[in-house]
C-alpha cells in the first residue's frame, strides 16, 4: 500500500512483469517508483533501448547547438539519457565538467551509478516537503536542466515541480523539457495537463519556449511526445520554489 503526496492508496504486487503496474492503475496514480525500480521484472519505461531512439536523438540534436558546462537531469531514472549527455555534448571546454542526475527513486540512482561512472547521481524529490533541504548534494546553478518523461508523475503538484526543476539553474540557464501525451482520451493528469497547448501554457511559466516539436513516432503508438526548449524565465520573473 502506498500513500503518494496525498495520492489514492492503492495495492500494489510485490513483483510485476508490467512495470506500468507500479506507476498508474485503476485510473490513479500509484507512483511507486522505488517499488517500481526494485521489483519490476522488466526495465522501467525500457529506458536502456529508448535514450537511444528517435526521440531522444532529437534531444541531444537540440542540446547540442549550444554549450552546457554544467547539466541537471531530473527525474533520471537509470541515468542512459543523463549519460549521453555527459557524452555527446561539448561544454566550453571539452565534455560538460558536471553532469548530475536526480531521481525519486534510490534504487534507481544506485542503479544509475554503477552504470555509468562518469556522471554523478544524487536522491532528490522534486515533490518533498522537506526540499530544499531534503534537496541531493547537488548544487544549484546549473547551466542546463533537463526532464524528460516527469510531468505526468508530479502533475499534483505542477507548479511546485516546476519551480523547483527551474531553481536548480543558474540565472540565465536553458531547461529542455519532454512528455509524451497518452493514446486513451482520457488519462491521470489531465485536469493539468489536457492538451498540448496547456503543457506549452504551464512550462513558460518558467522558460522561454524557443523551440516547440510535436513528434509522432510509430514506435510509439504515434502518441503525441512534446519537446520544449529555451532560456529559463529570469528568476525574479518566475513562481519560486
Ligand atoms: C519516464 S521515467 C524517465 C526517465 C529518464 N528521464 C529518461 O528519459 O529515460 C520518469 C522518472 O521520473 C522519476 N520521478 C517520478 N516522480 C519524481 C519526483 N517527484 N521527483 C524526482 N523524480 C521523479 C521516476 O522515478 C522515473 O525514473
Amino acid at each position: 500500500m502506498l500513500p503518494l503526496h496525498g495520492q489514492a492508496r492503492v495495492t500494489v504486487p510485490d513483483r510485476s512483469k508490467d512495470y506500468h503496474d507500479y506507476v498508474f492503475k485503476d485510473g490513479k496514480l500509484v507512483g511507486d517508483f522505488e517499488g517500481m525500480y526494485r521489483y519490476s521484472e522488466e526495465v522501467p519505461w525500457h529506458q536502456d533501448a529508448n535514450a537511444f531512439d528517435t526521440i531522444a536523438d532529437i534531444d541531444i540534436a537540440i542540446l547540442k547547438r549550444h554549450r552546457f558546462d554544467r547539466i541537471c537531469d531530473v527525474g533520471c531514472g537509470l541515468g542512459h539519457f543523463t549519460a549521453r549527455m555527459k557524452r555527446e555534448l561539448v561544454g566550453p571546454c571539452g565534455q560538460p565538467s558536471e553532469v548530475v542526475g536526480l531521481d525519486v527513486s534510490p534504487t534507481a540512482v544506485e542503479r544509475a551509478g554503477a552504470l555509468h561512472p562518469d556522471c554523478r547521481f544524487a536522491v532528490g524529490d522534486l515533490l518533498s516537503p522537506d526540499w530544499p533541504t531534503t534537496r541531493p548534494a547537488v548544487a544549484s546553478g546549473y547551466d542546463l536542466v533537463v526532464m524528460r518523461g516527469v510531468l505526468w508523475y508530479v502533475v499534483q503538484d505542477l507548479g511546485t515541480a516546476l519551480a523547483r526543476f527551474a531553481g536548480l539553474a543558474r540565472d540565465g540557464g536553458a531547461a529542455l523539457v519532454t512528455l509524451s501525451f497518452p493514446p486513451s482520451r482520457t488519462w491521470v493528469g489531465q485536469d493539468t495537463i489536457g492538451s498540448q497547448d496547456e503543457l506549452h501554457r504551464h512550462l513558460s511559466t518558467v522558460m522561454d519556449i524557443a523551440y516547440w516539436c510535436v513528434e509522432r513516432d510509430a514506435k510509439h503508438g504515434g502518441v503525441p511526445l512534446c519537446h520544449a526548449f529555451g532560456p529559463l524565465r529570469p528568476v525574479d520573473g518566475r513562481p519560486r520554489p
